[in-house]
């Protein structure tokens, strides 16, 4: 099995340590995909830390998971997270485990945030850790939780 982790982010993780910090924090996405590296290496895991503002693209890149076999994929949508049916029909479609990643806990937050399409269809959730909630994921991939 491949140690590939791809980690895929979506709209607006581009801005995290600028974007609303008193909600995500002011850890950047550069600092945690750093964070991240180091912590695969101790887990003989290798991650490809990706960022669009595209819902295509996430739909591309999670069928690229699967076409090069990836072990798992971690994902945080961002807001497509509660909107995007193309995103739930894709992590359904394809065979790799998705874990599906949120700095905030989106269900203590407004009621439209309470509605995850990606965790209909993700094989775990983890959120409302901050920046560790990608840490923890990477972990449960490296026990093989998922
Ligand atoms: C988020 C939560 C979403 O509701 C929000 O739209 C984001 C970030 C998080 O990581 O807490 O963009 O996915």
């Amino acid at each position: 099995m491949s140690n590939l982790v791809l980690v895929l982010n979506g709209p607006n993780l581009n801005l995290l340590g600028l974007r609303e910090p008193e909600i995500y924090g002011s850890t950047t996405l550069d600092e945690i995909a750093g964070m991240l590296e180091d912590r695969a290496r101790e887990l003989g895991l290798e991650i490809d830390m990706r960022q669009t503002n595209h819902e295509g693209m996430l739909v591309d890149w999670l069928h690229e998971a699967q076409a090069g076999g990836a072990r798992a994929v971690l994902l945080n949508a961002g807001a497509y997270t509660h909107t995007s049916i193309a995103l739930l029909d894709a992590i359904k479609a394809i065979a790799t485990p998705v874990v599906e990643v949120h700095l905030s806990d989106p269900r203590t937050r407004e009621p439209f945030r309470h509605v995850s399409y990606v965790g209909m269809a993700a094989a775990l959730t983890v959120e409302g850790h901050g920046a560790d909630s990608y840490r923890i994921a990477l972990e449960a991939v490296a026990k093989g939780e998922i």
